[in-house]
């Protein structure tokens, strides 16, 4: 079995974070949130990927190569500009021989694979579509279905009042090849505006697969952070890391190797140290996810933040609820970074 992760999208809701590394690379507790994906399909029996990039690909080729290492077979295919999330796997189809998953790099769930890849066999569709229920499908691409699993309709975005369904397309496809054939070439497709749409009215039908398994989209801050807190509570299962080794540390909390936490500070449950952090005596840390080499000086104070690689904070500072700091910057001792700003303030997208 093959599979196709999308990872080109420049992870605009996601900035500052995504200023210095793509989406799929930024750390997920001990490894980039990829790896944790890759390892999901070798699990699955899924050996080769197909990897269709665009923005920053040399930070995801530097750290999986080949893909040898973690046994798999890794091929890249680099867009000069962006073809879309369809446009993407029509461009890589030379690699591709038979029916195939297809991820959004963003995504992070706990979908049995295998029953899915069942369920698309039996239903003999074109396609096959993982949906997940979620409380407000406004934001999100929602999917009808018969009760069969037909899907006969689908509603980017709905107004509340358009509402139909709580079902919305989780980014989790299994495709048959020819699908390919009826994307165009040389520009930009959506697979969820375009394709997907145009697949319901031809004579093969394209089947919905809802489960209520763990389900989140990384690409907005709080989601990301949340994710970060739900492998450490339990909530997605995930096998990796083991206890955190600093006294000083409450749990459920993960610190990277080479971190050092003064046994007066505060920190924890619910904080993820990456590797060669530094905290002082009597900082506080609750709820908040801080890269490699970030350095939080005495009285310091951090809640339910997002701090990128090599974050300076200077002594007595506050960081605030919602907050998410950029790659290096410096907070300045005794300041403010007020709920939900964002250090440097990202550029329109
Ligand atoms: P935002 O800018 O924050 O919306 O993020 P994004 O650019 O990643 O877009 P979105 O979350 O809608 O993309 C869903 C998935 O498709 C992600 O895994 C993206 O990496 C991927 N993706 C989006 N557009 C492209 C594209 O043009 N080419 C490729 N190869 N992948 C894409």
């Amino acid at each position: 079995m093959q599979a196709i992760v999308l990872v080109g999208g420049e992870g605009t809701r996601l900035r500052p974070l995504t200023y210095s590394v793509p989406k799929p690379m930024v750390p997920l507790l001990d490894r980039p949130f990829m790896e944790h994906v890759l390892l999901r399909l070798r699990d699955a029996g899924i050996n080769e990927v197909v990897l269709p990039a665009c923005y920053l690909p040399e930070a995801i080729q530097r750290h999986f190569g080949d893909g040898e290492r973690m046994g798999m077979r890794l091929h890249y295919v680099i867009e000069e500009a962006p073809l879309g999330t369809a446009g993407a796997l029509r461009n890589v189809e030379r690699f591709i021989t038979g029916p195939f998953f297809v991820f959004n790099g963003d995504v992070l769930t706990s979908l049995d694979l295998g029953a899915m890849l069942e369920f698309h066999r039996r239903s003999g569709g074109i396609g096959t579509l993982h949906l997940t229920p979620v409380e407000d499908p406004t934001a999100f691409g929602c999917v009808e279905r018969e009760p069969d699993g037909r899907i006969t309709r689908f509603a980017e975005k709905p107004k509340p009042h358009e509402v139909t369904t709580n079902s919305i397309n989780a980014g989790t496809y299994l495709l048959e090849r020819e699908v390919l054939d009826r994307i165009p070439t040389g520009r930009n497709v959506s697979i969820e505006r375009e394709t997907f749409p145009q697949l319901i009215s031809g004579d093969r039908p394209l089947y919905a697969y809802a489960t209520e398994d763990y389900w989140i989209d990384i690409g907005k801050p709080e989601n990301y952070l949340k994710a970060n807190l739900d492998i450490l509570r339990g909530t997605m299962p995930l096998r990796t890391v083991g206890p955190s080794a600093e006294a000083a540390v409450k749990h459920p909390s993960f610190v990277g190797a080479h971190s050092t936490v003064d046994r007066r500070a505060e920190v924890g449950p619910g904080v993820v140290l990456g590797r060669g952090c530094r905290v002082a005596a009597r900082a506080h840390i609750y709820e908040s996810v801080l890269w490699d080499g970030v350095v939080v000086g005495e009285g310091a104070s951090i809640e339910g933040a997002v701090l990128a690689g090599d974050v300076h904070v200077g002594a007595n500072a506050r960081v605030e609820r919602g907050a998410v700091v950029g790659h290096g910057e410096r907070i300045p001792a005794g300041s403010v970074v007020p709920a939900g700003a964002r250090v440097p303030t990202p550029l329109p997208a």
